[in-house]
């Protein structure tokens, strides 16, 4: 085995970016902490994703919490996916313990604890800024695909769109959808519109399309879907230079499996839409965490689990680096680990015959290191420590190194529900996003039309015309949901033509 000098020469020869970078903790050399030795990240190669993983407590959501907090100093925003709740912390400062004194003495580092710039978010109306997008903005493709839909139940969704584009009906929430629907199988002008411009729709698909809409409320999408639909450049703020922690609570993944989909899936599109590419800006934009990654694919839908491999692939250029937290790496399917550039493997436990194979596999994938027994130290890992590999600036894997992680410098429980109250109430960005705005949309100009159809026989018309006024068309047009829609056929084009959602059609 190497002695402890030629460990550290080798590994500051590859721990050292010369670019702005940051750090995760010490090197470990025979069990002992080696204070030469920083590993350090460069900022540049975070765009390329990476996995924690490692057994329940050995430490993997405070090495997040660290990440987070390392680039939040260097400007960086992160969104964290909190998925059991215990991330919020990270907004108040620390305070000293004989634990964190005695790891901060092992590293030689100062402790200087500290609160970070925190946004809380939601999707399922908990405290903080409420997440929502348009039906429009989903799309028929990506909205069939949620909803499972059918190849001929897809392709009545796309021309249920296309009408609603033409026709200057706006699709902001799902009761325009489903009105519109409605009104185009079971009113007698509707039904007529349709079929003389795109066909007709049989009430058997309607009735299925329709039902599995509900199935999609019931998990509390109705509060998902609708205006002011939040803008993806919100998740880039910087406070005092710090890079803002956004934080999205999904406590109930389990019952709203479909909902987070839909989340997620609109939350890579838009970033996908609205970011420039960015080419080598030596810094990410955005890092996004996912914490108890496993639940994410265990119950994801399908289509959110194929989206995910091509977005990890697209997302890089965007300057966007996205982080698989998890027990095992076998948690995460073949095909996006392949494409991880950091891992930072905490303990894992041989406990069964499965278990040692997922050891072996880990540990097959990492660079050969005549430093380690890396299959009998990987079981032996103390907490807060972990392998760590990563990309150097040139994006050449880094040597195998045992690191002896630095404590987070915010606190490490959660926050109290009057911190809770107290961090949303000043957040403008929860006003931002605060009050559902319902301005007439498909539901209100349908509803509208078929009530003034029934009074069909009254010569003089006692509700104003809606869509036909040119006041009202132009109002609509000019209006964000207006804006928005007129895009859709583009935003399509956009999506078939990266093939992300699987169309398969080609311009
Ligand atoms: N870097 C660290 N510094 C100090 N304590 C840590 C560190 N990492 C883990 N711990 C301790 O271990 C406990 C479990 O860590 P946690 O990150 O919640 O584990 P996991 O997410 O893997 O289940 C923490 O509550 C903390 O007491
Ligand atoms: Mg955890």
């Amino acid at each position: 085995m190497a002695d402890k000098a030629s460990f550290i020469e080798e590994l500051n020869s590859r721990y050292n970016p010369a670019g702005p970078h940051i750090i995760l903790g010490k090197g470990m050399f025979e069990g002992e902490v080696v204070p030469e030795v920083n590993v350090s990240i460069p900022l540049k190669t975070i765009n390329r994703h990476g996995l924690i993983a490692g057994a329940t407590g050995t430490g993997k959501t405070k090495t997040l919490q660290v990440f987070a907090e390392q680039l939040s100093h260097a400007g960086v925003p992160s969104l964290v996916l909190d998925i059991k709740g215990d991330f919020s912390g990270i907004a108040e400062s620390g305070t000293p313990n004989g634990v964190i004194t005695e790891r901060y003495a092992k590293t030689k580092l100062p402790y200087e604890p500290q609160a970070f710039p925190v946004e809380l978010m939601t999707i399922s109306g908990e405290k903080g800024v409420k997440l929502r997008a348009t039906v429009t903005e989903f799309g028929p493709v990506l909205l069939s695909k949620i909803l499972e839909l059918n190849d001929t139940q897809q392709s009545i969704m796309s021309i249920v769109f296309k009408y609603a584009d033409d026709k200057g009906l706006p699709l902001i929430d799902l009761d325009d959808l489903k009105k519109l629907l409605q009104y185009v199988t079971d009113n007698p002008a509707g039904k007529a519109d349709l079929a003389a411009n795109y066909g007709s729709i049989a009430p058997a698909s309607l009735g299925a399309i329709l039902r599995s809409i509900v199935a999609l409320e019931q998990q509390g999408a109705s509060q998902f879907f609708g205006e002011p639909s939040f803008d993806v450049q919100d998740l880039l703020q910087t406070r005092d230079g710090k890079g803002v922690v956004n934080i999205l609570r999904v406590s109930n993944i389990q019952n709203q499996p479909q909902l987070f989909s839909t989340f997620m899936l609109s939350l890579f599109a838009e970033i996908y839409l609205t970011f420039p590419e960015e080419g080598d800006t030596g810094k990410p934009k955005l890092v996004l965490f996912i914490d108890e990654a496993h639940l994410i694919f265990n119950e994801a839908s399908k289509t959110l689990l194929s989206q995910i491999e091509t977005m990890v692939k697209l997302i890089r250029s965007k300057g966007v680096g996205i982080y698989f937290i998890t027990q095992i790496p076998g948690d995460v399917p073949e095909n996006v680990l392949s494409q991880l550039g950091l891992k930072i493997q905490h303990a894992l436990r041989g406990f069964t015959a499965k278990d040692r194979k997922e050891i072996t596999k880990a540990v097959e994938n990492y660079p050969v290191t005549e430093f380690y027994d890396a299959a009998t130290l990987i079981q032996n890992l103390g907490i807060g420590e972990a392998f760590v590999t990563a990309l150097d600036e040139k994006g050449i894997p880094t040597p195998l190194v045992q690191t002896y992680m630095i404590s987070p410098e915010s606190r490490m429980d959660v926050l109290t529900p009057t911190e809770i109250d107290t961090l949303t109430a000043a957040s403008a960005l929860v006003k931002k996003y605060e009050t559902p705005i319902n301005k007439e949309s498909a539901y209100e100009i349908l509803t509208q039309r078929m009530d003034s159809a029934v009074q069909n026989a009254t010569p003089q018309q006692k509700v104003k015309p809606v869509k036909e006024t040119p006041g009202v068309l132009q109002e609509v047009l000019n209006s964000r949901a207006g804006r928005t829609f007129t895009n859709t056929l583009m935003r399509e084009g956009a999506k078939a033509i990266l093939g992300m959602f699987g169309l398969g059609k080609r311009r």
